[in-house]
């Protein structure tokens, strides 16, 4: 059986992916703020490395995968510290974690990104560039900075929708980049990014008041099947990308979001590739 890394393991998604990987008989090594076998705050460099060197240390330096779950919503008032936690946090880590990844016989990557980044009209190319430059100081800087154009009533709701939307956009351009390169691909490991909707957790909650206040029909955007997420609908297709057996995907964004991307950008894919 193989041992895996899930981030933000104490709540949510990372708790419910957590929870599918260990009834498959496998070893979890949580990683969260809280209530977790490995305490690292992702958001910052030094929590990233003492992340990295707790779990290959856990994982005698062999890693069957990594669920990078761990993030924050658009309700977090520093717009800064959302670019670090979302985008930061799960590229640092994993391309620390990936020498351990490629010593596996089947390794697996999968990063939680968020359909915000194809169904929020306000991503920040400046941001996206400089996030993918690696220019963390910068781009936190910058972040709240493209947060002053966001219109104020929904900057009193999402006080830091831009900086959440843009730093998921650019987490599945890094995806994108990094899967096919030879160090990852070569190597056989395998990086792929689930794009959830609406999920009920405590994240979504906290932007949307109780569980009961919960009607689809009414939700801001369009949900074709007429249900939100739960945690396990994530975990369910998590599980899938860690399987040995999921060998041909990878670079790959799966929305699992209810239809919401499909509805609000019908003809957004596949793009065309012009000569
Ligand atoms: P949640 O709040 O239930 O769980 C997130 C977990 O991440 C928490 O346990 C939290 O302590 C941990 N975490 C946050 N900041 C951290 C840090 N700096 N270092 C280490 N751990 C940290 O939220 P949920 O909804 O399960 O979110 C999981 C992921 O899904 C996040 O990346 C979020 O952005 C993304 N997402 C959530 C959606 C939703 O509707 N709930 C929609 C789309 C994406």
């Amino acid at each position: 059986m193989g041992i895996y890394a899930v981030t933000g393991s104490a709540s949510g998604m990372g708790a419910a992916s957590a929870a599918v990987i260990r009834e498959a008989g496998h070893t979890v090594i949580g990683v969260d703020l809280r209530d977790a076998d490995v305490l690292a705050d992702l958001g910052t460099a030094e929590g990233r490395a003492a992340a990295v060197a707790e779990i290959t240390a856990a994982s005698c330096g062999t890693l069957d995968g990594v669920a990078a779950v761990a993030g924050v919503g658009p309700a977090m008032k520093d717009a800064g510290a959302v670019a670090s936690i979302n985008y930061f946090g799960p590229t640092a880590l994993l391309e620390g974690l990936r020498p351990v990844l490629a010593r596996a016989r089947a390794p697996r990557a999968v990063v939680i990104g968020s359909n915000s980044s194809s169904t929020v009209p306000m991503i920040d190319p400046t941001l996206v560039d400089l996030l993918l430059a690696g220019d963390e100081e910068t781009a936190r800087e910058h972040a709240r900075i493209a947060q002053q154009g966001v219109p104020a009533e929904l900057a009193a709701t999402s006080p830091s929708i831009s900086a959440y939307a843009t730093s998921k956009f650019a987490l599945a351009r890094w995806v994108r980049r990094t899967a096919v390169r030879p160090e990852w691909a070569r190597e056989g490991v395998l990086l792929n990014v689930i794009a959830p909707g609406a999920v009920v957790t405590p994240l979504m909650l906290g932007s949307t008041g109780t569980a009961d206040d919960l009607d689809a029909d009414k939700f801001p955007t369009p949900m074709p099947l007429g249900v939100f997420g739960a945690p396990e609908d994530i975990a369910f297709w998590v599980h899938q990308f860690l399987r040995p057996e999921a060998r041909f995907t990878t670079g790959a964004t799966l929305y699992v979001d209810g239809g919401t991307d499909a509805a609000m950008r019908p003809d957004g894919q596949p793009t065309a590739l012009t000569l």
